[in-house]
């Protein structure tokens, strides 16, 4: 059997940090035998100080070549006042578009030894698995026109635009209740139906949609109050499938329920499933460079890269199984100890979750 191939991308701030981690875990694998190869590959900020381009031809070309990718987070302050079309944010965007990344799943699980890291009750939280499907090749973030322009009493106006075409609706309709299928066969689909002609379209795909699903029960529910029901009464949700904008708002929301945005990851995926694996949270400027990241969203992006990629559901389970030991044991990074709690540094939390790895 030939080797899988995995394309590493760091990226910036805490993103080499938390790679270093997985890579760990990639390394036991391989030790027991996993057919695995990876190399790595610029992007972002890392790839704009090396080759001048946030998404180079040269990731360009190791990414479609890839099984699967492994991205870090990108972005920061360094890069903040580059010009719009080479900030890293752009490589991000570039490499999902380009790839075709168009449904991005986004699992919050509550932990329960985590339960009093949250903010919430813990009986709020006690037991929560919600999965957000955030549609991410098209809306607000891709449309046209958008740009800069004066008007004509000369002030300075920017302008976006929101766009949905109904094919895009529909395949990450698809997702959503395949997923819902194989969970507790509900789907909220979020929108803004009550302003935005792109959600009464929206709204209306999905309802096409959920004829070919009879088994699973389609609910619809404007994006405000998505966000306050989320802190609300959040295991009222199964699966919420949603557009890009508002997926990317209520998934860090939802990362809370857990306990930290440092536990989410996320696999964003293609028609075929290939995807792109990577911690939902961003690049922490604010604690780079100090060994305080945590390595724990990242390391079961790893685990959703097997079960996805490359079909090893039971690996993912593994890695997902040593996550619950370490946190069993009480083991801590700071962004989710109470006070008073020994606090890990981001190495010694990946060489728990390894350690716990090597013994499941
Ligand atoms: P962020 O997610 O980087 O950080 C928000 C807060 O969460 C910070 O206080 C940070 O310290 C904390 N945090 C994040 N990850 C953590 C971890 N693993 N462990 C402990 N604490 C963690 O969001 P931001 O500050 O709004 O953005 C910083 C930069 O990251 C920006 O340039 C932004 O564009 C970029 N960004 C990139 C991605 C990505 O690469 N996928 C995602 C979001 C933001
Ligand atoms: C994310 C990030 C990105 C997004 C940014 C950095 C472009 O916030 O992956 O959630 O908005 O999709
Ligand atoms: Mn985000």
């Amino acid at each position: 059997m030939s080797n899988k191939k995995i394309l590493i991308l760091p990226g910036d701030y805490i993103g080499p940090e938390i790679m270093a981690e997985a890579v760990k875990v990639l390394e036991l694998l391989r030790s027991e035998g996993e057919a695995l190869e990876w190399s790595f590959g610029h992007l972002g900020g890392a790839a704009y100080d090396a080759e001048g381009h946030p998404y180079p031809a040269s990731t360009q070309k190791a990414a479609r070549e890839a099984d699967a990718i492994l991205l870090g987070a990108v972005g920061g302050p360094k890069y903040d006042e580059l010009p719009r079309d080479v900030r890293p944010e752009r490589g991000l965007l570039g490499i999902r578009k380009d790839l075709g990344l168009f449904a991005n799943l986004r699992p919050a699980l509550a932990f329960d030894e985590l339960a009093d890291a949250s903010s919430l009750k813990r009986e709020v939280i006690e037991g929560l698995d919600i999965l957000i499907l955030r549609e991410l090749t098209g809306d607000i973030y891709f449309g046209q026109p958008r740009g800069r322009r004066t008007t004509a009493d000369g002030h300075a106006e920017g302008f976006d635009t929101m766009h949905y075409s109904a094919p895009e609706i529909e395949r990450i309709g698809r997702v959503a209740f395949e997923a819902a299928r194989k969970r507790n066969k509900r789907v909220c689909s979020v929108d803004k139906e009550n302003v935005l002609e792109t959600s009464r379209l929206w709204r209306e795909v999905m309802i096409g949609v959920a004829k070919d699903y009879p088994d699973v029960e389609l609910s619809h529910m404007y994006v405000d109050n998505a966000a306050m029901q989320l802190v609300r009464r959040p295991k009222q949700f199964d699966v919420i499938v949603t557009g890009n904008i508002f997926g990317d708002i209520l998934s860090d929301e939802a990362s809370m329920l857990c306990g930290s945005i440092g536990l989410l990851p996320s696999a964003s995926l293609d028609v075929n499933n290939k995807g792109m694996y990577e911690p939902i949270h961003g690049s922490a400027p604010d604690i780079a460079g100090q060994g305080k990241a945590n390595p724990i969203a990242t390391i079961l992006s790893v685990g959703m890269m097997f079960k996805y990629s490359f079909d090893r559901g039971d690996i993912a389970t593994r890695i997902d199984d040593a996550v619950k030991q370490v946190l069993k044991d009480g083991k801590r990074t700071g962004d989710i100890a109470a006070p008073g709690e020994t606090v890990l540094g981001t190495q010694a939390m990946g060489d728990a979750i390894v350690e716990a790895l090597r013994r499941k």
